[in-house]
């Protein structure tokens, strides 16, 4: 058993690992070091807890750690890096769970010798722990149905639902002053199953209205909720380390929601109170137009010609896992002599940094990835831009259909580039569900197929 100075101390190097780490992540070239801070951080974490005082139920615990690990390993390694959002939208419901449960059991437990203020302050822990667990808990499942299609991802806008949304905090006020009143006699438990099930449908309610589109910014917010949850289960259990982690975890995810918003050009009051992602409310115009094919050939053509390139990845990347050929074709072209960019959205793929991290992946060099702010102005100086997988990110009627789904969000404006090549394998739309008048365009040439197979074909032609 370890003494409580020794637990203090473990303690305080896993939040400053944990901070390491955070800012590690900001940054490609320092993200596998983050990771590994994290890691041992989270191992230093579990160590210190398990051999702490508080721990004595030993069996349980081995059972729990073994069924837990068991589980987690298994879906980790199964899970495909295109499903992680799903998989992460997973985790964040268990803390919500965690924090509810943890919460009741804080509840039920009569042993604590707390009297007076401290007590009451103690139930004030415990009804704010129920509720930030219990939204995070059914927000995430519904974001997770949402995001594995499960669920449509049409946002369901019910009438009056600011009102609704309202009365419901209203009516969760009102029953915490209950709570708090009947504890202070042993009651109390009418109550706060009456907030928990009102926190449930809060968290259905807060993502079901939010369209599609709009996921990045809810995936993200809800990892902040967990954060939160994870820092009020600390305060039930008194642990210094799960509120400083839950704390970082809760500021990084909503500093992290607040520059999606900005990408997305949303605002970020408005997505904490949810369905805002029902812009201009008209429908959105239909894409007509001729889509010009174009082959192997002469998409190598095109790029042997080219001086200056500029490649878009985008989901169908990540699907059709090219990463690894578009290094290859861009270690060739820059070996003739051409500038290869890359442009990266910041809602790219499935997941924030996904396309970063993909590109990382296959050692593609960090100073030819660009974030979107930093290329959008250079395209009319751009020979061919290759679009591979993506679409929502290069839609034009973003900028110019006020009733796109989309509309307001900035996008790289490739179709201001000399030639615009599209590697996908069908006209079907992307995950906002909207056409794309960029297929249309007189500049846009469209290379149908999976994005690795007509790759690997130019790839073969360039080097013949
Ligand atoms: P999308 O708009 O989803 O488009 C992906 C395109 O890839 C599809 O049109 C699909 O067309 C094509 N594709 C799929 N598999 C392919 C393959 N094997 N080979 C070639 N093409 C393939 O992707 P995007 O442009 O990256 O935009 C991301 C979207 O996801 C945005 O709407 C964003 O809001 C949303 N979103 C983002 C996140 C984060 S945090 N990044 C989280 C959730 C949602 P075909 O079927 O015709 O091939």
């Amino acid at each position: 058993m370890m003494s409580q100075g020794l637990v203090i101390m473990s303690y305080v190097v896993a939040c400053i690992l944990f901070i390491l780490s955070l800012s590690g992540l900001s940054n490609q070239e320092t993200a596998r070091r983050g990771n590994y801070y994290g890691m041992i951080g989270m191992a230093i974490a579990i160590i210190a807890t398990v051999f702490s005082a508080s721990v004595n139920a030993y069996i349980t615990l081995v059972i729990a750690l073994t069924i837990g690990g068991f589980i987690g390993s298994k879906a980790a390694l199964k899970v495909e890096m295109t499903q992680m959002p799903e998989l992460v939208a997973l985790m964040h419901s268990l803390v919500g769970m965690a924090a509810v449960l943890v919460g009741y059991a804080n509840f039920i437990d009569h042993s604590s010798s707390l009297v007076g203020i401290e007590q009451t302050i103690h139930q004030v822990e415990i009804y704010v722990g129920i509720f930030i667990g219990a939204v995070t808990f059914s927000g995430s499942v519904i974001a997770f149905g949402k995001l594995c299609g499960k669920v449509s991802g049409k946002p369901v806008l019910l009438p009056a639902r600011h009102l609704l949304n309202l009365s419901l905090l209203i009516l969760t006020i009102w029953l915490g002053n209950i709570f708090l009143s009947a504890t202070e006699t042993g009651g109390g438990t009418f109550a706060l199953i009456l907030m928990t099930l009102i926190a449930i449908a809060f968290g259905i309610h807060m993502v079901m209205a939010i369209g599609g589109a709009d996921m990045p910014v809810v995936v993200s917010m809800l990892n902040s909720y967990s954060g939160w949850a994870a820092a009020a289960t600390g305060f039930m259990l008194s642990n210094d380390l799960l509120i400083v982690t839950g704390a970082l975890v809760g500021s990084s995810g909503a500093i992290l929601s607040y520059i999606m918003c900005r990408a997305m050009n949303r605002h970020f009051l408005s997505v904490i109170a949810g369905g805002f992602g029902s812009v201009g409310g008209g429908k959105a115009a239909t894409v007509e137009g001729e889509v010009s094919a174009i082959e192997i050939d002469e998409t190598v053509q095109l790029l042997t010609d080219a001086k200056n390139i500029m490649i878009i990845p985008g989901y169908g990347m990540a699907v059709a896992q090219a990463q690894h050929t578009v290094n290859e074709i861009t270690k060739l072209l820059r070996s003739k002599g051409k500038a290869v960019r890359f442009g990266i959205h910041p809602v790219a793929g499935r997941m924030p940094g996904h396309m970063n991290v993909l590109l990382a992946e296959a050692k593609i060099p960090y100073d030819i990835v660009f974030e979107m702010d930093e290329i959008n102005q250079d395209f009319p100086k751009v020979d061919v831009t290759i679009v591979i997988g993506a679409n929502d990110i290069v839609n034009p009627s973003a900028l110019d259909d006020p009733n796109s789904p989309i509309a307001g969000m900035p996008v790289l404006e490739c179709w201001n580039s000399v030639t615009t090549i599209v590697l996908k394998r069908s006209m079907a739309t992307g995950y906002a569900g909207v056409g794309n008048p960029l297929f249309v365009h007189e500049k846009t040439r469209m290379l149908f197929g999976d994005a690795n197979d007509s790759l690997q074909a130019v790839l073969k032609a360039l080097n013949a």
